[in-house]
């Protein structure tokens, strides 16, 4: 895969998988914007891609406000003037508790990042690849997208959400060029998953990274690489007439069931 003379956009840049996704554009010859609220983790970010002789920019920027958007989106094309691929990716976890216990405003910070973020980065990036008559757009859901997950409604809601926007999207824009696509990973080795890990039993999180390690087939969470890998894939001409769809990366997980794989 070769990124050469691209600009990559990616929301959600200053994370795990956001940081990874970076170095993997970077290091394939694109041009990197990586877009965060979080400006430590955001600078951090630009400094590893940096080191590795990458060309990247961080914009400071909330994805949840169409201003802050319009800024970040401004940012990409005064910088490298143009956005090839996309990667819609700002997410937050919220808290784990029971739907009849939720709290409004968390609920309502939730949907915020996770569904209306996305929907302002395709409003306002969408625009701008037309103009180009090309681009490639990759949403950030989860397996939380196609099932429940007790105690994390607002979450659940927002990645089945996310699935919705894709396949919309990818069909209003088809037509002219551009494509839009899903991921869908299960537990990936990031500071999300150490949060989730500890809300749920704060007196043994590492057993809890033991219990989903086990329904995992492959035995073991994704590494943030290996989503990378499949977002590199889908911003990509492999993946040319591949649109409006999602790809699961869970380690064979439910596909499984959820059951782990069979003793030898
Ligand atoms: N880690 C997992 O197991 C997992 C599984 C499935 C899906 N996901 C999704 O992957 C995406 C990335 O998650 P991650 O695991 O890298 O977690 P992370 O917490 O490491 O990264 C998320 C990044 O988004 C940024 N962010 C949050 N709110 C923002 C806002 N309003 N504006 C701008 N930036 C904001 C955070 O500062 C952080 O840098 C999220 O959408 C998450 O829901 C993660």
């Amino acid at each position: 895969m070769d990124f050469t003379g691209k600009v990559a956009l990616i929301t959600g840049g200053g994370g795990g998988i956001g940081r990874a996704t970076a170095l993997g554009f970077a290091l394939r010859g694109a041009k990197v914007v990586v877009v965060d609220h979080d400006e430590a983790q955001g600078k951090a970010t630009a400094d590893v891609v940096a080191q590795r002789g990458g060309d990247i920019k961080f914009v400071r920027a909330d994805v949840t406000k169409s201003a802050s958007v319009q800024d970040y989106v401004k940012a990409a094309l005064d910088a490298y003037g143009r956005i090839d691929c996309f990667f819609n990716n700002a997410g937050i976890e919220g808290k784990v508790v029971p739907t009849q216990d939720y709290d409004e405003d968390l609920f309502d910070q939730v949907i915020a990042v996770n569904l209306k973020g996305v929907f302002l980065g395709l409003r306002h990036v969408l625009p701008v690849m037309l103009k180009q008559g090309s681009g490639t757009v990759v949403n950030t859901a989860s397996v939380a997208g196609l099932f429940g997950g007790p105690g994390m409604a607002p979450y659940v809601a927002s990645k089945h959400g996310v699935l919705g926007l894709t396949k919309v999207a990818s069909s209003d824009v088809a037509p002219l060029g551009i494509r839009v696509n899903a991921v869908c990973p299960g537990p990936v080795e990031t500071r999300m998953m150490r949060s989730l890990e500890a809300q749920r039993n704060p007196g043994d999180p590492e057993g809890v990274h033991r219990a989903y390690s086990a329904t995992m087939p492959t035995g073991r969470y994704t590494l943030p690489e290996e989503v990378a890998g499949v977002v590199l894939y889908l911003s990509s001409d492999l993946s040319g007439n591949v649109t409006g769809t999602h790809i699961v990366i869970d380690g064979g997980r439910s596909g499984s069931g959820g059951q782990p794989a069979a003793r030898r």
